[in-house]
């Protein structure tokens, strides 16, 4: 079948779970005969519009087996949702899970309202939603994803297997051999290929599973010849877990943050991946042999000896592995420039501290708490401001068009990803003296006891929608609060 009639179907089956099993994705440009990592399936819109039913199910083939994960249409991660600017997202979300769900378009910047990005929708078992998301016009182009976003069970869902890509591209904007996308999960199974509960420790400090999977697959081979580029779309779609990338040999050469184009490559030794970033990496292999794609420990000197999300792993955890073959063969140059969005310029209109805690009791314990004391104790709750998650409450309240600051402290002894729906950020300065980016973000790592100081632009959406830590258990403690703008 060639690519462009299972595209074909793919629209018309598009909700159609089996279907969507069809790899016309993969193998593209790799070594006949050789072992290469099969992609989610791509469902690609039409004359402007991705009409898609996503079934939220357990039973799911994983890392070789099959389970009672959970996943889209019978896969994790779920299909690759790929439209352009100007596309309509017509998406009916079908909950065949045992706790409700919801959908959050992550990163894209669309309305947080109706049945838009609206994570405040709750869809229960048995039945569906119908999300209409318009993606605007001037919408960036790049990597997005989308998971479940229901207020206490997003860990779970996540961490069971519910997450999948979502490009925004319109024509291929860089001359590549071949575009891979690369979602991370990780995940804990039993023998009998149930997912396993992380415990009350895995909860309260985000759990990290057993497993480290790439599109589903334990430490699968990706397939590439010298002399050529492939583009990498990876996803950081772990629950909790914070990944540090680094791959051997070719390296890797970052062109995009949370799916925005930096101003140039950047040679990139080990890339910081908070759950929820992604980044786009270019990786042009000039001599074969077989290489390694992996998250490394955590560095000593960024060491603060705080709980076991942040602990220092022993070693290296490998990926997948990057199998080149060919002769030893120049690969082409990189662009030298890449189609960037300017920076939030302009005015800044207001001033806000927002405060990431650990509290127990009603009193922040941010620094006070020696290692590992008072973890897992009745009462104790991640907070925002030294408030649990409100639904109903309005944390912030913003003008519509205003641009405004935001410090982002965290008093807490350990990390925390700040996440901003809709909007996004640019990154300003923070405690660590890191060089800006000068690009827009939606997730950036707030160091424990450090801060981050983030600009937005809180233009083209008003509504309400979340902010929130991005380790999903944290959130589900608390981690969360509301933003409303008009
Ligand atoms: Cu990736 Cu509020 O979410
Ligand atoms: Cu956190």
């Amino acid at each position: 079948m060639n690519g462009e009639l299972s595209r074909r179907r793919f629209l018309v089956l598009g909700g159609l779970g089996v279907a969507a099993t069809t790899s016309w994705a993969m193998g593209r440009g790799a070594p006949a005969g050789a072992a290469d990592l099969a992609e989610p399936p791509v469902l690609r819109s039409h004359r402007g519009r991705l009409e898609v039913t996503l079934v939220a199910a357990p039973g799911v083939r994983l890392a070789g087996r099959d389970t009672q994960a959970l996943g889209y249409n019978g896969r994790s991660p779920g299909p690759t949702l790929r439209v352009r600017p100007g596309d309509e997202l017509a998406l009916r979300l079908t909950n065949n899970l045992s706790t409700p769900t919801n959908l959050h378009t992550h990163g894209l910047r669309v309305s947080p309202q109706g049945n838009a990005d609206n994570p405040f929708v709750m869809v229960d078992p048995g039945a569906s939603f119908d999300y209409r998301i318009q993606i605007p016009k001037d919408h960036p182009v790049g990597t997005f994803w989308y998971h479940p976003h229901h207020h206490g069970t997003t860990a779970d869902q996540i961490f069971g297997g519910l997450a999948g890509a979502l490009v925004v591209a319109a024509e291929p904007d860089l001359s590549v051999t071949r575009e891979r996308v690369l979602v991370i999960t990780d995940t804990t199974l039993t023998k009998d290929g149930h997912v396993a509960d992380p415990g009350g420790m895995g909860r309260m400090m985000g759990r990290r599973g057993d497993l480290v999977l790439v599109n589903g697959e334990h430490r699968p081979t990706l397939a590439a010849t010298t002399g050529t580029t492939q583009r990498w779309r990876i996803v950081n779609a772990c629950a909790s877990r914070i990944l540090r990338l680094h791959l051997t040999g070719p390296g890797l050469h970052q062109i995009a943050l949370d799916g925005i184009y930096l101003h140039r490559p950047q040679s990139a030794g080990v890339v910081l991946l908070s759950p929820g970033n992604r980044a786009d990496f270019l990786v042009s292999p000039e001599a074969p042999g077989r290489f390694e794609l992996r998250t490394e420990p955590r560095p000593p000197e960024e060491d603060n000896g705080s709980g076991p999300t942040n602990a220092p792993a022993p070693k290296p955890i490998r990926l997948a592995t990057l199998a080149v073959t060919g002769s030893r063969r120049r690969a082409p140059s990189l662009p030298t420039a890449l189609p960037a969005a300017p920076a939030i310029t302009g005015p800044v209109h207001g001033n806000r501290k927002i405060t990431f805690e650990m509290t127990m009791g009603g009193m922040g314990l941010g620094g006070l708490l020696p290692d590992g004391m008072g973890m897992g104790d009745g009462g104790m709750a991640w907070t925002i401001d030294g408030r649990s998650f409100d639904p109903k409450r309005d944390d912030q309240k913003v003008r519509a068009g205003d641009v405004e600051e935001w410090t982002i402290a965290n008093d807490s002894p350990m990390d925390h990803p700040f996440h901003l729906h809709v909007w996004g950020f640019q990154v300003v300065a923070d405690s660590s003296n890191n060089p800006v980016s000068g690009t827009a973000q939606d997730v950036v790592m707030v160091p424990a006891n450090g801060w981050v100081r983030v600009r937005v632009a809180f233009t083209g959406f008003t509504g309400r929608t979340l902010y929130h830590c991005h380790v999903a258990d944290h959130s589900d403690a608390g981690m969360m609060a509301t933003v409303n703008v008009s």
